[in-house]
Formats: C-alpha cells, structure tokens, sequence
C-alpha cells in the first residue's frame, strides 16, 4: 500500500476533517487568517489526522464529529509547533514557500501560532473527552519542553544520543503518539489495543524525526519542500553528526565539533562527506528503520482490518519517504 491508497481509504473522512481545519481558521483579524490560511493551505502531508483517522478504523469503530474535531485539532498543534519552529530555527523555506517568518516577520508568526494553539483548544473542549484533553494537554506540554532541551543543546558537540533521542521524542513523537492514543481513547475501551496504538504512535514518531533529521543532509530541497542544511547552518547536533563523532577519526571528531560550535553552511560539504564515510547517515536510516519495526510490532494486539495494514504501511513510509 503506498501513501495514495492510504489516503483513498480515509478520503471521506479526511476531506471532512480537511474542510474543517478551514473552518476553524476563521477570525475577525484579517493577518490571523491570512497566515493561518498561508501556512495551511501550502499543503503538508496531513500524516497526523490521517494517523488519528487510522487508529479509529482499526479499531473497528466508526469516524464520528469528535475524531474529526480530533484531527483537525492535532493538525491545529502541529501547524502552530511549525511557525514557532521556523522562527526558532531561523528557516526560511516550509512546505515549498517561504515561511511566514519571511514573509510577516517573527512576531507574527509567534502571535499566530499562539492563536493556532489557542483555538485548538477551544476545539478540544468541543471533543468533550476529559482524557483526551489529559492526553493533548500533558503532550502540548512535552512538545515545549522538548524544543526547549533542544534549544539549550545548540551548537554543543557534547551531547550524546541518549539526550538526543530525549529531544525527538519530546518535540515529535509525542503529537504522534497523542493522535493514535487520544484516537484510541475515544475510539474503544480496550486497554491493549488503546497501548498498542499509543506505543506505535510514538515509535513511529521517533523514526519519522530520524529520517526527517537524516534529509536535512541526504534529502531532495524541491522534493521536501524544505532547505538541506538547515541543521548544520543552526550548530544543531543531530544524529548524523553525534554518530560521526563518536566513530570518526580525531581529525573528523575535531571538524564536526568545530562545525557545531560555530553553525553555518560554510563547510557543509566536508561535514557531509564525513557523515558518509563514518556510516552515520546509514547508522540514523538503521536507527530509523528500528524504530519503525518497533511500531509495527506494537500493532500486533489488534484484529486484522485494512486500517491496520495501512498504518503498517505507513511505518515502512515514514523511514523510505522523500518529502
Ligand atoms: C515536520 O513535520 C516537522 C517534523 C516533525 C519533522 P511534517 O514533515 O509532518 O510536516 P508537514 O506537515 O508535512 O509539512
Ligand atoms: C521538528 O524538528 C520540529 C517540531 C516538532 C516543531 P525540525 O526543526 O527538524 O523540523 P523541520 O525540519 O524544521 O520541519
Ligand atoms: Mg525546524
Ligand atoms: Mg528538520
């Protein structure tokens, strides 16, 4: 099953909850709207309602309002972490456009994030699940905390994978593990399937960021919609450059340490040569790959269905995508 027939088996539901992300964009403030609109209509992926919409039809239950208001609401927190995220991460190219950063300058961009988060959670009280606002609420939390630790960590060559994985589960595999969870929770009683669907959530959040770190060197711009080099250009340590560290050569140690230090394109080429030959753009695809068969995995408790084959499926996109 590739991406598109993924899509085709949710299409009603999606274009539903597509609609209403739209919707809920409204506001009596023209540059609200205008950027919110700007940044949502450009066209990301939609991975994370498509993962909310997933969970519930493998759980044999029906698409009902509140999993749609789901979906748009996690999509709500993803679209705000992203404004914040170019600002913080000084980018200047999201989804094949300029980011709102360059366009309307930072603290619009910050203002209408908050915006974005704010209406979700007005969204979120419309759900009326108490444990589906504990579970967004204590992952909206993670998210900030994560970016936080990973802010503290830039342009320091001393960090180690363990902290680094701490960073990629707090800023991104807690809103994946929050849809398939909150979509479970609201979607059945069934405690194993409602753990094995939060465990693939997370797992599979972890290979997405992996991957999603590995294209920052190894990737296609035009086909990710996104600048390669945005990490090495900020100091920020990501895996590829941990890894070479820890097996390079002193002279290879000393480049990359220095290259974090300072931040900066300039030598870009002679980091990614050396994240080559050390094997550690393979090490962060194996790592990757790790945690998509440990997704899968944790998809064993649930019946057979289409749905469960299809976020199969997805485990083994998230590590070979593109974009
Ligand atoms: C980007 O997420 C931020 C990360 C967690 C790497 P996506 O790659 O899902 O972004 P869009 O929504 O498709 O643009
Ligand atoms: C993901 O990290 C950021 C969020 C979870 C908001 P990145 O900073 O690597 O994401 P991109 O590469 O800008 O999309
Ligand atoms: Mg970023
Ligand atoms: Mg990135």
């Amino acid at each position: 099953m590739n991406l598109q027939d993924i899509f085709k088996l949710v299409e009603q539901d999606f274009n539903a909850v597509n609609h209403g992300i739209f919707e809920q964009l409204h506001s009596e403030v023209p540059l609200v709207e205008q950027i919110g609109q700007y940044i949502i209509d450009s066209g990301g992926k939609r991975l994370r309602p498509l993962l909310v919409l997933l969970s519930t039809r493998s759980l044999q239950a029906s698409v009902d309002q509140p999993t749609r208001l789901l979906a748009a609401v996690i999509e709500f927190l993803h679209t705000a972490t992203l404004l914040h995220d170019d600002v913080v991460d000084t980018s200047d190219l999201r989804r094949g456009r300029p980011t709102a950063n360059v366009n309307w300058g930072n603290a619009p961009s910050v203002l209408v994030g908050d915006f974005l988060y704010s209406r979700a959670f007005q969204m979120m009280v419309e759900i009326g699940s108490l444990e589906v606002m504990n579970i967004l609420s204590q992952a909206t939390c993670v998210i900030a905390e994560g970016e936080v630790m990973q802010l503290t960590n830039v342009r320091n060559p001393d960090i180690t994978e363990a902290q680094y994985m701490q960073v990629i589960h707090g800023k991104t595999a807690m809103l994946f593990e929050a849809s398939t969870h909150a979509a479970a929770q609201l979607a059945s009683e069934d405690e194993t399937a409602i753990q094995a669907l939060k465990t693939y959530g997370s797992e599979l959040g972890l290979a997405f960021q992996l991957i999603d770190d590995y294209l920052d060197y190894a990737g296609d711009a035009e086909a990710l919609g996104k600048n390669l080099g945005d990490d090495l250009a900020e100091g920020k340590p990501t895996l590829p450059l941990i890894q070479a560290m820890a097996v390079g050569s002193s002279e290879q140690q000393q480049l990359i340490r220095q290259c974090i230090r300072k931040g900066g394109r300039d030598q870009i080429e002679e980091v990614l040569n050396v994240i080559e030959v050390t094997g550690a753009l393979t090490y962060t695809q194996a790592k990757a790959q790790q945690h998509a068969a440990a997704a899968l995995a944790a998809l064993e408790p649930l019946a057979p269905s289409t749905a469960k084959e299809a976020l199969m499926a997805l485990a083994q996109i998230a590590v070979n995508r593109d974009r």
